[in-house]
């Protein structure tokens, strides 16, 4: 029995993982994301055991031959010991796409669009991403911290260990700082990993309203040469679409964001169709929705690294009866992820499980392809393959253990969290029920 008090995350002891029913290692021989049939290989291990020490995984094996380890039964009071029972056991999802620095819900525009108004309808009359400005300007730097930190804490609790989390509600070079700063502060109390990103390019704020080109100088020549120098962000995003930032203003921040050594990836499709040729250039991490893409561009975007993220729980959220052809992406070979996009407009979800479920059922990805999109090419998306992502030794040791004896059941059971527990970085939180 594990505790749930929250541990401190510099302590490293011993972790074992017995008796487990499926292990899910991702593993591979083969170097960059995973691609068309590779996309289902989860690399399962039956009656499984996996050891972690100093945060990393050490060893994978069989339950058997860990009993068996001359080390292991030396040492054996010492080390934290998790029988699995039975449960299925993967890599900690990596949710590569997060809002999570925001105040307040936005439940006018919830009602709003139930009663037949469309995203942009909402946003052109004051609601949206704009509605969220006021509420993140006016918050305290440690209030924003505490609400980032109860989303990391909630998205660990249904099996997520690596985080990408995004600025763009302050869209000022204050409030954007204040935001990472948020970031920063909260990833520092959460054991698991969490990578920064620049988003001050998400919508173009009231007072630059008519102005954009002005706010995108203010967003490459103050903003982001501030974030670059405090190290406060490790990529930089632009919302590239109709109502937001055009396919030119997104490559001249992608050139700024260069200019500044700093990762690029962007919002494309949601609304609109943005041909990726020139994006491509500036070889983003990863282009995300993906909605309304022209086939022509899916053999270049195949022949790169460039990682394709669907984000299914902003469709469902948004009522659309059209989803991303995910089909259609991975028999062209190009590499796709899958995320929450948790943010209070489009996607108020933390659940990993969640976004893959919408993906079995509303994209046709099988529940074995829907894992590998939500863990190892999570991790190509943010760069991190060579950490994160599979149960593979030398690896960090991010791992969940599911309630569950068939992996297939993750997305099965829709709505319910199977999520027993995790271990971030080696760290242990939740417990298992006997
Ligand atoms: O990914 N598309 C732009 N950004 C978010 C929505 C943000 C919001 O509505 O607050 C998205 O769906
Ligand atoms: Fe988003």
């Amino acid at each position: 029995m594990i505790s749930s008090a929250k541990p401190n995350p510099r302590i490293h002891r011993a972790v074992l993982l017995l008796n487990i029913n499926q292990l899910l290692t991702l593993r591979s021989a083969a170097d960059g994301p995973r691609r068309g049939a590779s996309l289902s290989e989860l690399g399962i291990m039956q009656d499984a055991a996996v050891l972690c020490l100093g945060g990393k995984i050490v060893s994978v094996g069989s339950t058997k031959d860990a009993l068996r380890d001359p080390w292991l039964k030396k040492n054996r009071k010492k080390i934290i010991e998790i029988d699995c029972a039975g449960r299925v056991v993967l890599p900690g999802f990596v949710d590569s796409h997060t809002h999570p620095v925001f105040t307040q819900p936005r439940l006018v525009d919830f009602e709003k669009r139930i009663s037949g108004a469309n995203y942009e309808e909402i946003a052109e009359a004051g609601g949206g991403i704009r509605s969220s400005i006021d509420g993140v300007r006016n918050a305290s730097k440690t209030a924003l911290t505490r609400k980032v930190f109860a989303a990391l804490a909630d998205l660990a609790r249904h099996g997520t260990t690596t985080v990408e989390a995004k600025s763009g509600y302050g869209l000022n070079p204050e409030s954007e700082l204040k935001s990472l700063e948020a970031i920063r502060a909260a990833s520092r109390e959460w054991p698991g990993t969490v990578v920064p990103t620049f988003l001050g390019a998400h919508a173009v704020p009231p007072e630059y309203r008519g102005r954009s080109q002005e706010y995108v100088e203010l967003v490459c020549n103050e903003m982001m040469p501030a974030v670059a120098k405090r190290k406060l962000a490790q990529f930089v995003d632009v919302f590239c679409d109709r109502g937001a930032f055009s396919a030119g203003e997104t490559t001249q921040i992608f050139a700024a964001a260069e200019e500044h050594g700093l990762a690029v990836r962007a919002h494309i499709g949601q609304l609109s169709e943005t041909r990726l040729g020139p994006l491509l250039r500036y070889q983003p991490a990863s282009l995300d929705h993906m909605d309304h893409v022209n086939d022509a561009d899916l053999p270049a975007l195949a022949q790169s690294d460039t990682v394709a993220t669907f984000v299914p729980g902003a469709n469902y959220f948004l009522g659309l009866a059209r989803y991303p052809n995910a089909r259609r992406f991975i028999e062209s070979g190009v590499a796709v992820a899958l995320a929450t996009d948790y943010n209070p407009g489009s996607s108020p979800t933390l659940s990993m499980p969640m976004a893959m479920s919408l993906a079995c059922t509303q994209m046709k990805m099988s529940p074995a392809e829907a894992i590998a999109a939500a863990t190892i090419n999570g991790a190509w998306a943010l760069r991190l393959a060579d950490r994160k992502g599979s149960v593979e030794t030398g690896k960090d040791a991010d791992l969940t253990v599911f309630d569950v004896s068939d992996y297939r059941e993750i997305p099965y059971w829709f709505g319910a969290n199977r999520c027993a527990l995790t271990i971030m970085n080696g760290v242990p939180s939740g417990h298992l029920s006997s």
